[in-house]
């Protein structure tokens, strides 16, 4: 039996490399939906993006729908400094005539959640800030039956990648990410700690850029504008952090993780957005949130290569 996914996303150069991953994966993922939402780039442009990748990638029957324009409290902050003007690097995606749904992503995920049959359960994979996850649980909580587990990209039980302690889907919308960490749900946090050590090297990415699949050259060009990024000079590996949460749902044997109480810091102080996992954890009690901590990162390497090529 496929697993059901719906992705929520901000693409954003690693989650469009995610997206074609559960693309490439159908024989064991089917893909629901997917939302976007403001993150790595403004609203607009983040769903033209998964507008038009949907077509390019041949799965313009999956509805995409657009969601907050913005974090539940403060103003966005976006990330082009990493993922380009567009949100996908230099990468230019073909016209189509594909439409994205009507109703706002929250109302046509709780929709579409609802109308599963009783005992029906679907995998929620965020790839962006949790705007989007955390008003679908406060407006529509009945729908939480229908949701299996919350597989996310975002946080580390060390460290950060914009600021020394936060990551930055969970610093772009602390308060969202602070309703998602304690809302009851099963969790599973694909957080820095394990996304750092995924990534593809530029040889890969040259390679992939050299295929004649256009779809492989597509994420050979998005990977290599990465290294262009000032986050990734000197650096012989880029993370493609949104992209572990697929490989997780179809390789979870190739992680470690810990079950922990994870609350997220929604002060004005410096570790705002920080995810301060619990360690210390009494044997027995369950939290609910696994915490990734190690992953068998040649081997998730190795199954990109296979699939994206
Ligand atoms: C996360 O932030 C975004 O820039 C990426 O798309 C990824 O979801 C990594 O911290
Ligand atoms: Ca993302």
């Amino acid at each position: 039996m496929k697993q059901k996914i719906w992705i929520d996303c901000d693409p954003g150069i690693d989650d469009a490399v995610a997206i074609t991953l559960a693309s490439a994966c159908q024989d064991q993922l089917e893909i629901l939906g997917i939302s976007t939402v403001a993150g790595n780039q403004t609203l607009e442009r983040v769903t033209e993006n998964a507008r038009k990748l949907t077509s390019f990638l041949g799965i313009s029957q999956v509805p995409v729908a657009k969601g907050a324009n913005g974090p539940l409290v403060r103003i966005p902050k976006f990330a082009g400094y990493v993922h380009g003007k567009t949100g996908i690097g230099n990468y230019c995606l073909p016209e189509t005539d594909k439409q994205v749904e009507k109703d706002h992503a929250v109302v046509v995920l709780a929709r579409r959640l609802a109308s599963l049959p009783p005992g029906e359960k679907v995998t929620l994979v965020p790839m962006g800030p949790l705007t989007n996850i955390a008003l679908l649980l406060r407006v529509f909580p009945e729908v939480a039956e229908h949701i299996d587990k919350i597989c996310l990209m975002g946080g580390a039980a060390v460290g950060g990648n914009v600021t020394p302690t936060g990551e930055f889907n969970i610093w772009a919308d602390p308060e969202a990410a602070q309703i998602v960490f304690t809302c009851g749900l099963p969790i599973v946090m694909c957080g820095l700690d394990v996304t750092n050590l995924c990534g593809l090297t530029r040889e890969q990415a040259r390679s992939l850029k050299e295929r004649v699949n256009p779809v492989t050259r597509m994420v050979g060009e998005l990977v290599e504008f990465y290294f262009q990024s000032p986050v990734y000079q000197g650096r012989e590996l880029a993370a493609i952090h949104d992209a572990v949460t697929i490989t997780y749902l179809l390789h979870p044997d190739w992680f470690t993780g810990r079950d922990m109480r994870v609350e997220v810091d929604c002060s004005e102080e410096r570790n705002r957005g920080m995810t301060v996992c619990d360690f210390r954890g009494d044997p027995g009690e369950k939290h609910g949130v696994t915490v990734l901590l190690e992953v068998k990162a040649e081997q998730v390497r190795e199954f990109w290569m296979e699939k994206l090529w």
